[in-house]
């Protein structure tokens, strides 16, 4: 609190407290809050992330600024309203669930609305475009408050979705973050390992999901210096799903079981391969030690050796042969 508020940020919070109080106490706000029940949103839920609605109506939000005496040309550059040709404002957000999108301060500076009607023709979510204090690649969901659990969880999880990020904080996890969508970038790595190096991936269990998270993966360890565990959830489900389907411990327990990224890489790498084919068998398994060459910590080689030695019933010594080779080649 205190100190004067840049005034694109006071919008943003001004819009934020109004969609709220919408979704909690309007009549216009029914339809939202019908909506949060149904994705079992409770009131700690919707006031931990200040989630909100925006109605269905015109120009809601529009009226409500320019009562409080903004003027159009501040309220342009917010990007909570679209202009029309001859340069008229309308809202840019309506019936939508919205998700305030904070900095690493917990300022807002930007919105998420999930579409709640079934016209699947609109885009499931709608963000805020790019603004003077909005970028959407520096943004991560829920990243101010993380960064304080992580002290005491000493993690910190990415998730692919704001939904997850609220199921886990539902299920006791409150060090959770979304990257907003799968496509995670340099700039949110950076930041995350400012705040810790113990790094869980958890997207989406379905391919594009997993897909996303060798990606990260791969981004994670071109960075250098993290610690990472990997969750694969099962039957292409996402976390809040997972959470639904199974309860908030056996979701606590997949947090806890993450794989190594070499044991993640290792599997996704036997899926491509007929391994009762000797000819894919030997390209997998060259393929498996060139990855097993990658970890740094020589006792950990070796037990990524013995157990691709086990699983493929071939000899360690031969296995042990070919990563020495691959080490050389790496040197
Ligand atoms: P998902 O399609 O997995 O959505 O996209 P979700 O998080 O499970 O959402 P629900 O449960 O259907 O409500 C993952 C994330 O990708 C971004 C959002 O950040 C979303 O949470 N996304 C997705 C968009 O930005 N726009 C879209 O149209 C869809
Ligand atoms: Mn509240
Ligand atoms: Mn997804
Ligand atoms: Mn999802
Ligand atoms: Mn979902």
């Amino acid at each position: 609190g205190g100190g004067k508020l840049n005034p694109l940020m006071r919008v943003q919070k001004d819009a934020a407290e109004f969609y709220h109080r919408v979704l909690l106490t309007t009549k216009a706000g029914e339809r939202g809050m019908q909506y949060a029940q149904k994705r079992q949103l409770d009131q700690k839920v919707l006031d931990h992330f200040n989630i909100g609605y925006a109605p269905k109506e015109d120009n809601v939000l529009i009226t409500y600024l320019r009562g409080k005496g903004y003027q159009d040309d501040e309220l342009a550059k917010s990007g909570l309203f679209v202009e029309s040709k001859d340069g008229r404002l309308f809202d840019r957000f309506r019936d939508r669930l919205m998700f305030p999108l904070d900095n690493e301060n917990g300022r807002t500076i930007g919105f998420s609305g999930r579409r709640i009607s079934d016209d699947k023709t609109e885009a499931k979510y709608m963000n805020s475009p790019e603004t003077e204090i909005f970028t959407k690649s520096k943004v991560l969901f829920h990243f101010a408050e993380a960064k304080k659990a992580a002290r005491s969880e000493q993690h910190l999880i990415l998730y692919e979705g704001y939904m997850d990020v609220i199921a886990a904080y539902k299920a006791g996890i409150s060090s959770g973050i979304a990257s907003m969508g799968t496509s995670l970038t340099d700039d949110q790595v950076y930041m995350l390992r400012r705040v810790t190096p113990n790094i869980i991936i958890n997207y989406d269990g379905d391919p594009p999901g997993v897909h996303a998270e060798e990606r990260a993966a791969r981004m994670f360890n071109k960075a250098g210096n993290f610690n990472l565990g990997i969750v694969v959830l099962p039957d292409n489900l996402d976390p809040d799903e997972y959470v639904r389907k199974y309860g908030a411990e056996k979701y606590r327990n997949e947090v806890n079981g993450a794989k190594t990224p070499t044991e993640f890489f290792l599997e996704r790498l036997a899926k491509k391969y007929n391994l009762n084919n000797d000819r894919e068998k030997i390209t997998y398994l060259n393929e498996a030690v060139k990855e097993i060459a990658q970890v740094r910590n020589p006792v950990e080689r070796d037990m990524y050796i013995e157990q691709l030695a086990r699983n493929a019933q071939v000899s360690p010594d031969s296995l042990k042969a070919n990563l020495a080779r691959e080490l050389r080649r790496n040197n």
